[in-house]
């Protein structure tokens, strides 16, 4: 079969290369983004009078009739239509005819691929946003629900200060928050029309690319046509976005990891999140905080692929770009089935208040309390870790806490709860701090227009 562009060419592309040079295996999961492009585009077309109006409405029916059939499962791609905007523009001609031919005016693969991936890529920032938010929301409910609850806070996995585990689901919401802030961020930039861009330099039809921008819900139409084609900025951005993200949720699910663990047991996930061995009966592994921490290698990998594409390649269009898609497509995958699986997965995590307590006594938790209160008694902050520095050395060497040192006058009230209570300061663990801030974060949550 010839293709659209085969005029200048004596012989048909060897089979090899048809493969290899196909990218519809991949791209044709942007079918409808095709469509709506090529709509506004005739659409644009017709009120411009490039096409007439009987013309734009033909091709019009025919680009739905496409869709429908696609959607019916009806349509099967091969090789032979190189990729979803020439599989579609092919089966346009062989159903309205020569009319059909005039859809290509005034516009080039070059800009229409890029109209696809962005419209495909705004609509699954969408949902990964939804998906974020949910998470948010789960992080908020469990948050509420252990405000005042103790555990072990450690730094270099040696415990370090008694912190609520509301403080803990507060510290993630942080993260997320700005993952939410990022990702919004990239949309806007990316909401840009490369329509019209053509080729490289724009065309000497009279297209109005404002009115495709409309039609399309962009911002406003790309500034230079040359730069349009060449660019991948919003999904290297995308992709950062997403490695940020996967890394935020591959350290939670670390820590559930070793929260899970039997020499912690601070929590049990559930059964239905967790599987068995094949060799040991009583194993139950937490499989999918393992998996989520492996699956953050894909979406670097992602990353790195597309920078590593996008290198040194000169203006404008270059086959290289081609290459922009896979990757991305994963990262999509990965990252919103990641967030959903973390989420439920959180949602269905208690913590072993039981367990937890019996930790809460070793390791001096309150020797940074000890230290405070004599600083308020007007020791140099620095002369009073000293001194409860050898008091945990004379502990150690007992065999005791720091409560049976000396009496309860001289440090204080150093009991794990009070040492929790007293941290008030802002962005502190006490219960009423973590409370303030569950406040403050319910509020943004609810203020993102979704
Ligand atoms: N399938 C191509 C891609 O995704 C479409 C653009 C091809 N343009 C060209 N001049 N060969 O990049």
């Amino acid at each position: 079969m010839a293709s659209l562009w085969g005029g200048r060419f004596e012989k048909d592309m060897d089979e090899i290369v048809k493969k290899y040079n196909a990218s519809i295996f991949f791209d044709q999961r942007m079918y409808n983004e095709d469509i709506d492009g090529s709509i506004a585009h005739v659409t644009m077309l017709g009120k411009q009078g490039i096409v007439s109006n009987e013309e734009k409405d033909q091709i019009i029916a025919g680009l739905e009739e496409i869709r429908k059939e696609i959607v019916e499962g009806k349509i099967l791609f091969t090789v032979e239509d190189e990729d979803i905007h020439m599989g579609i523009e092919s089966r346009l001609i062989d159903k309205i005819g020569d009319v059909g031919k005039k859809l290509h005016t005034s516009r080039s693969r070059n800009d229409q691929c890029q109209v696809d991936i962005r419209l495909y890529l705004r609509k699954e920032i969408y949902e990964i946003l939804n998906s974020l938010c949910y998470l948010e929301s789960v992080i908020l409910e469990k948050a509420e629900k252990y405000e005042d609850k103790i555990t072990v806070g450690f730094t270099h996995l040696q415990h370090a200060q008694p912190i609520t585990i509301g403080f803990v689901f507060m510290a993630y919401f942080q993260m997320f928050k700005r993952d939410i802030e990022r990702l919004t961020d990239t949309l806007e930039r990316l909401n840009y029309n490369p329509l019209g861009a053509c080729a490289l330099a724009g065309t000497t039809m009279p297209i109005d690319r404002h009115l495709t921008s409309e039609l399309l819900s962009f911002t406003a139409p790309t500034e230079n046509a040359m730069d349009t084609v060449s660019d991948r900025d919003y999904s290297l951005e995308f992709l950062s976005d997403a490695s940020i993200s996967m890394m935020h949720l591959s350290r939670w699910a670390e820590e559930f990891a070793w929260w899970n663990s039997s020499e912690f047991s601070y929590i049990a996930i559930d059964d239905s999140f967790c599987t068995g061995s094949s060799i040991m009966p009583q194993k139950k592994n937490p499989d999918m905080a393992e998996l989520i921490r492996g699956k953050v290698g894909r979406v670097y990998g992602d990353l790195m692929q597309l920078l590593t594409v996008m290198k040194g390649t000169p203006l404008a269009y270059n086959k290289d770009f081609q290459e922009d898609k896979e990757s991305l497509f994963d990262a999509i995958d990965t990252w919103k089935a990641t967030i959903d699986i973390f989420a439920k997965m959180l949602d269905k995590t208690e913590f072993r208040m039981d367990q937890i307590e019996k930790q809460l006594g070793k390791g001096f938790l309150n020797a940074t309390d000890i230290a405070e209160h004599f600083a308020k008694q007007g020791i140099p902050f620095r002369e009073a870790h000293s001194i409860v520095g050898h008091m945990v050395k004379a502990c150690e060497k007992k065999g005791c806490d720091l409560e049976d040192l000396t009496d309860e006058e001289l440090l204080g009230d150093i009991s794990i709860k009070s040492c929790v209570n007293a941290r008030v300061s802002f962005g502190g663990t006490a219960p009423s701090e973590v409370h303030r801030q569950i406040e403050v974060g319910r509020q943004w949550l609810n203020s993102l227009e979704r």
